[in-house]
């Protein structure tokens, strides 16, 4: 892995560790960028990004879903397919070690994500969810939870298929729709609290694999650098966050690993 790093990335991960091992109140921010290694396409990604070659304003926005459910519904149900064995890469199981070994140092370590896979879950995290869970569905309507979480059957060939035949609530016979924030839509009261709070109060905030284009989440990292905090950024590819303090331009499941081996050796 180290000979995939220049000097000056090892350098830089070497004094981002020696920072970190330094501070007690840690936040955060993941992005699509720390699951592109599991093989799950990011959303800006010129080539393979999901915004490139699908409509955002029809696939997720309160008003796509209500001019064409089905076409919704159908893209949902595809992408819950493309995540179903796909699995937590070096950077998420990296994290979670990290969060384990706080139990018994000091540190505090408030993880938030903007990704709806549950990578970070399925790798042992606590998590906070900002734009919701593939995995989950509730009612457009009333809003009441959907039980049956994922519509989704083994075929003959043990493959998981996902069935896109549109569901209505067994309360209003509204469409049952993804639990997941779309553009225009206000994020989840208590996960937005937990994030700011953890976001103001923290020593130090990484943002990683995300394109800080998205607001509020984007945001966070502006909160925490008002309040004093260092930033330390994740990402092979330059963001337009201009407020970072140490940048580690390579991929989360190469760096994060390392880093975090820094960390709980100090
Ligand atoms: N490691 C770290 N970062 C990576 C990697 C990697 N292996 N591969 C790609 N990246 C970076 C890209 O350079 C990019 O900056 O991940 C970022 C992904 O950016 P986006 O596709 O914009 O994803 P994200 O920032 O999570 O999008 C925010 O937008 O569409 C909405 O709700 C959706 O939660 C999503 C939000």
């Amino acid at each position: 892995m180290l000979a995939e790093l220049s000097p000056a990335v090892i350098a830089e991960v070497k004094f981002a560790a020696t920072l970190l091992g330094s501070k007690q109140r840690i936040c955060i921010l993941t992005g699509a960028g720390i699951s592109a290694e599991s093989g799950i396409p990011t959303f800006r990604d010129k080539q393979t990004g999901l915004w490139g070659n699908y409509g955002v304003e029809d696939l997720a926005t309160p008003d796509g879903f209500a001019r064409d459910p089905k076409l919704v519904w159908s893209w949902y149900q595809w992408r819950r397919q493309l995540v179903a064995d796909k699995s937590p890469n070096p950077a998420h199981y990296a994290l979670a070690q990290w969060q384990y070994h706080a139990q018994s140092s000091k540190q505090q370590i408030t993880l938030i994500t903007q990704n709806v896979d549950n990578l970070h879950e399925q790798a042992g995290s606590t998590v906070t969810h900002l734009h919701g869970q593939l995995s989950r569905n509730r009612c457009s309507s009333c809003e009441t939870p959907y039980q049956d979480q994922s519509s989704a059957a083994y075929d003959t060939q043990n493959v998981l298929n996902f069935d896109d035949t549109l569901i209505t609530c067994s309360h209003c016979d509204g469409y049952i729709r993804p639990d997941i924030v779309w553009f225009g839509e206000a994020l989840p009261v208590q996960a937005w609290e937990t994030a700011e709070t953890a976001a103001a109060g923290c020593e130090v905030f990484i943002s990683i694999g995300t394109s800080s284009l998205v607001y509020p989440a984007a945001g966070l990292a502006q909160l925490a650098k008002q309040n004093g905090a260092h930033i330390i950024e994740i990402n092979p590819d330059p963001t337009p966050n201009s407020i970072v303090d140490i940048t580690l331009s390579q991929k989360a499941g190469i760096v994060l690993p390392l880093l975090i081996e820094d960390i709980t050796a100090l």
